[in-house]
């Protein structure tokens, strides 16, 4: 044998040189659940680890997610039952709690990058993320809601907009109101190709977001579909998107591939709630090693060709990094 691939694994100093993947905290984003009551401090039960935060308490966290290195968030705020319609008006009102805490966050931490999630659900009365007629979802009226949604995050000081309602036509129309209010700086991050799927059960329980009736299916993507993903990226980029997103990202890391491999968009993939649930309990259970399953799967999302991970992993998997 004059070839012996193993001699590119024999010791650590080598395989060092040989990496051809390395995920570093500038790869990550981590989403954080926003709660009104400033003291508040409400654990997600499906997600150990994870807590709805008030403000008093999230922007110590955001400070310490700084120190370790990780730089961009994306807020989720828990909105009270009573808040909800079918318009979802609350979502770009006056007092609003959640574009005050964007902006109090811009104020304390302006370095630090905030992107925003436009999408009706957790406004909604009805659950979905469009206005809901005759239990069916109307893609053009909702485009006005999440214009306007999209517009007050910006106003409130949000670096990336991030567009998770997978209405035709949204990226371009938001881009629209952005530029015709001055926001030609605001980025889009366009959740792309979303897949109806079942790993978001948790994020639902947190946000209390889940649909009241029926499923996401006429405008979430079927888990079954790859080419309708470039079809939804070559529409985003033809609208204005800055980034690409995919979601879930372990169930689709081909689909994170083939985006990667069209397009010359930052590719982002968004590492759910169920992904982390999974890892999260066979771990307590003394299943899984936590660590290791944690950094394996991140390290593949990025070998898939992501080149920014959405994932609530962010701060364990930052220590790590620092430790390492
Ligand atoms: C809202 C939204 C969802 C997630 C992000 N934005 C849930 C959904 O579409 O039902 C899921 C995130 C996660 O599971 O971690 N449109």
């Amino acid at each position: 044998m004059n070839i012996r691939p193993r001699r590119n694994r024999k010791s650590a100093g080598v395989r060092d040189l040989v990496r051809e993947t390395t995920l570093t905290t500038n790869d990550l984003l981590l989403p954080l659940f926003l709660l009104e009551d400033r003291k508040a401090c409400v654990p997600v039960a499906s997600m150990p680890g994870i807590d709805r935060l008030g403000m008093d308490l999230l922007l110590p966290e955001i400070e310490s997610c700084l120190k370790l290195g990780i730089k961009a968030f994306d807020v989720f705020p828990v909105v009270p039952e009573s808040y909800k319609d079918k318009m979802a008006t609350y979502s770009y009102a006056d007092e609003n709690f959640y574009n005050k805490a964007l902006a109090e966050i811009k104020h304390h931490f302006p370095e630090a990058v905030i992107m925003t999630d436009v999408a009706m659900d957790p406004y909604s009365s009805d659950g979905h993320d469009g206005i809901v007629e005759n239990g069916r979802i109307l893609n053009d009226e909702t485009l006005e809601v999440l214009g306007k949604m999209a517009l007050s995050q910006a106003q409130a000081g949000a670096d990336i907009i991030g567009p998770s309602d997978m209405m035709d036509g949204r990226v371009g129309y938001i881009r629209t109101v952005l530029d015709d209010h001055g926001f030609t700086d605001v980025s889009i991050m366009s959740y792309t190709a979303k897949y109806a799927s079942g790993f978001y059960g948790p994020f639902r329980d947190a946000l209390d977001s889940a649909p009241k009736f029926g499923d996401k299916k006429t405008y979430q993507m079927d888990p079954a579909n790859r080419l309708e993903a470039l079809r939804e990226a070559m529409l985003d980029t033809e609208e204005g998107a800055d980034f690409l997103m995919v979601k879930p990202a372990l169930a689709y890391l081909d689909v994170i591939r083939l985006l990667k491999d069209n397009s010359d968009l930052p590719i982002a993939a968004y590492n759910v709630s169920g992904e982390y649930a999974m890892i999260k309990a066979a771990a307590m259970q003394g299943w899984l090693d936590y660590d290791r399953v944690m950094m394996e799967s991140l390290l593949s999302i990025k070998r898939a060709g992501a080149d920014i991970i959405l994932t609530y992993f962010a701060k364990d998997a930052a220590q790590i990094l620092k430790n390492a």
